[in-house]
């Protein structure tokens, strides 16, 4: 994991939208898995100033949203898509066919499920993940005690999460209980994962996630797993961390490096699929 630390919300996001716009930069077709939340709402804005600024082609991406509140229509100004739609695709211009959201209406929401895992598949897989972490250590709304390897499906959100979400609604008891989500084997699948936090609240689950042992309890630990995982705060999230000036040195050592892996444009380079060749050929 590469873990950053910038000294404030405005540098994180537009730290992140560099990166971001990097993979499309490299990768025009590039499919980009996308968080709702408070947390990215500056990477987006800073996203849509660089595509706008260095005239960046996103007609070609394809996105994925990590998850969708049950019972919410695409039209209700909580969902994710509409959130969606108000912070990204609308200022980058996409068109509804290059962006995919769960539904949180479907008459099935199984199979709602095990189509939105196909369709991944079927774009490609996921190039580049953006997550941000819950105060109890949820990424999506994979929480506490969720299996690591899960893939897509419904879930009941902790009552944490649903009393820190009922800021965006006029009561808490309008708030969802449950949610469609991927799960964490569907996003550690993503070929980079960049995941964002701010404020002291998110100092805890941030240091879990990043020193602490890999636990379902803590399921952003589950990305200490993960080959190339990018973690970038602001000062406050990163004050609970043990070994931050380490973190500072590995940060100016790598000035110098690629900040995506190479196997974003050259997929067999990924250590994941080299694992499985070597077992195909064991076999
Ligand atoms: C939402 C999502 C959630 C949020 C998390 C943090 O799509 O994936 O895991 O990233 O709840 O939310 P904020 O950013 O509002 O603190």
């Amino acid at each position: 994991m590469f873990v950053k630390v910038e000294k404030d919300y405005e540098e994180m996001s537009q730290r992140g939208a560099e990166i971001v716009a990097e993979v499309v930069r490299q990768k025009p077709n590039a499919v980009l898995g996308l968080a709702t939340g408070s947390t990215p709402e500056g990477l987006y804005k800073c996203l849509i100033d660089l595509a706008r600024k260095q005239n960046l082609d996103f007609s070609q991406v394809t996105t994925f949203n990590l998850d969708e509140y049950e019972g919410l229509p695409a039209g209700h100004p909580q969902s994710y898509h509409a959130f969606m739609w108000e912070h990204l695709f609308e200022g980058l211009g996409l068109r509804e066919e290059q962006t995919n959201l769960l539904s949180g209406i479907a008459g099935d929401l199984a199979s709602e499920c095990v189509e939105y895992e196909e369709k991944i598949r079927r774009a490609g897989g996921i190039d580049i993940q953006v997550l941000g972490i819950g105060g109890d250590g949820h990424i999506a709304f994979c929480e506490p005690g969720s299996s690591l390897a899960g893939r897509t499906s419904v879930v009941a959100l902790h009552p944490q999460t649903i009393s820190d979400n009922a800021r965006f609604f006029e009561t808490e008891r309008e708030v969802p209980r449950r949610a469609l989500s991927m799960g964490i084997g569907t996003i550690s699948e993503a070929r980079t994962c960049l995941i964002l936090a701010k404020g002291e609240g998110k100092a805890d689950p941030w240091s879990g996630m990043i020193e602490g042992p890999v636990t379902s309890q803590c399921p952003a630990s589950a990305l200490q797993l993960h080959p190339w995982t990018i973690a970038i705060s602001d000062t406050d999230a990163a004050s609970k961390l043990k070994n931050l000036e380490y973190y500072q040195h590995v940060a100016r050592e790598r000035a110098d490096q690629p900040v995506l892996p190479p196997w974003i444009v050259r997929p067999e380079l990924d250590p994941r699929r080299q694992a499985e060749r070597a077992i195909d050929t064991n076999a």
